[in-house]
């Protein structure tokens, strides 16, 4: 490879971006074709949403079934990499008494880090004296969204003691309606900062939003019936409802009691949000940011779920989490992926969103330590990576299943294996 190919990359079309690739990388005919080959997302688009664009990278895209959220029935798009989690979401919506859920208004924080006043104290009195007047010009900001029914809401602020002295962390707080809303609060933190420099005395530093979105919550709740439960493990089963609960509820305890297991369970629930906000466009490193800081906020890393049984010894799962899906703005209406899933999902509004994403994590973490504390993960895991195996093998369609049963008997999971059943099962034919 030729690292003076890449000079001027950014200036170049896709289509040349694309030869250069071919020709440094020795692209074969078909790694050509794969790269060339226009998805979903055409390439005019992408290349106006990042820099030095050469192709799309796709996700498979599924549905998750059996939600009923707050009474009504959702189909819930999915796109990701992972084995299983599709299949397991819905199996715990099904087993579920469906969900209840509530969302916060979309109140999103935009923070001014202030540094070098006279007096930080002093500073900060002076700029939440003048809350009401910054407030205005603030609205003057960004006139539509106020018009939608957001803008500005407070500010709040307080002096940090750092090992760089004292310093103001201003708080802007802004109703964004419908959008993640980074671009608006954004603009508006960088806008107000001459006014704050001019009563603060002090140097304005930084101006960016905060993905610790503890203003924008949304809840879900529901209940596993005892029987429910029971009849999620089959005919076979020898457990009672009542031991499936118990395991389910030591399952968490874990959770709540070392962070190394908090950490593998957080990411269980994050699962099925972050396939929803990348099936929806959104931005799943924003969502991950604030799970994880409201996961730590104010005391040690916790679950963002919890587990108890009610007064009839079933179990209810609750999730509280920060769950900034947006609906519009950024690039989701340039993606044709993004929209057809918010048709598929009904929904208009984030609020409607972020209620739908807490049930999902819900769903998806209840899955997770059902399977964990009965039979295990890797019974429902390996199917997948069975049919996988056996179709890199070279089992045909009508093959596949056949060649992952023989694995799934065998207990053994690798090229080698599948390659070996597809012949026993091409001899005997
Ligand atoms: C795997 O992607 C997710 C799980 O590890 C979550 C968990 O352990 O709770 C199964």
């Amino acid at each position: 490879m030729d690292k003076a190919a890449f000079s001027g990359f950014y200036k170049k079309s896709i289509a040349e971006r694309q030869e250069i690739v071919a020709k440094e990388f020795m692209l074969t005919d078909a790694e050509k074709a794969m790269l060339t080959k226009e998805g979903p997302l055409p390439f005019s688009v992408a290349d106006r949403m990042i820099e030095n664009v050469v192709g799309t990278m796709p996700l498979a895209y599924g549905l998750a079934t059996n939600f009923v959220i707050d009474g009504k029935d959702y189909i819930i798009p999915f796109a990701l990499e992972e084995p299983s989690v599709v299949a397991a979401a819905s199996n715990a919506a099904k087993l579920s008494s469906g969900f209840t859920t509530s969302a916060d208004e979309p109140i999103m924080i935009g923070l001014i880090q202030v540094v070098k006043c006279p007096n930080a104290t002093d500073s900060l009195i002076k700029i939440l004296s003048k809350k009401n007047e910054l407030l205005e010009e603030i609205m003057k900001i960004d006139p539509i969204l106020v018009k939608f029914g957001g803008g500005p809401r407070d500010i709040k602020g307080e002096v940090l003691k750092t090992s760089r002295g004292e310093m103001i962390s201003l708080q802007l707080l802004v109703d964004v309606r419908d959008a993640m809303g980074s671009n608006a609060i954004n603009t508006m933190a960088e806008k107000i900062s001459p006014i704050i420099e001019q009563i603060s005395g002090g140097e304005v530093r930084l101006k960016i939003i905060s993905n610790l979105a503890i203003h924008r919550k949304a809840r879900a709740k529901t209940t596993w019936t005892k029987e429910s439960l029971v009849a999620s493990m089959g005919p076979e089963t020898k457990m009672a409802g009542e031991e499936i609960v118990e395991r389910i509820l030591d399952a968490y305890e874990y959770a709540v009691a070392t962070v190394f297991r908090t950490a593998t369970h957080n990411k269980g629930i994050m699962n099925g949000i972050d396939a929803l906000t990348i099936a929806t466009g959104n931005d799943f490193r924003g969502v991950e940011a604030g799970a994880h800081s409201f996961a730590a906020y104010g005391h040690e890393y916790q679950s963002l779920t919890k587990y108890y049984k009610d007064e009839n010894g079933n179990l209810v799962g609750e999730i509280e989490m920060p769950m900034v899906l947006a609906t519009i703005g950024g690039t989701m209406k340039s993606n044709p992926m993004a929209q057809l899933s918010l048709k598929i999902l009904g929904v208009k509004t984030s609020n409607e969103l972020s209620r739908i994403g807490a049930s999902v994590g819900l769903a998806q973490n209840f899955a997770a330590l059902r399977a964990l504390a009965t039979t295990g993960i890797q019974a429902g895991h390996m199917k997948l990576h069975a049919k996988s195996l056996a179709a890199q093998a070279g089992a045909r369609e009508n093959e596949v299943d056949l060649v992952a049963q023989k694995m799934i008997e065998a207990k053994s999971f690798n090229q080698l294996k599948a390659e070996e059943i597809l012949k026993e099962i091409r001899a005997v034919k």
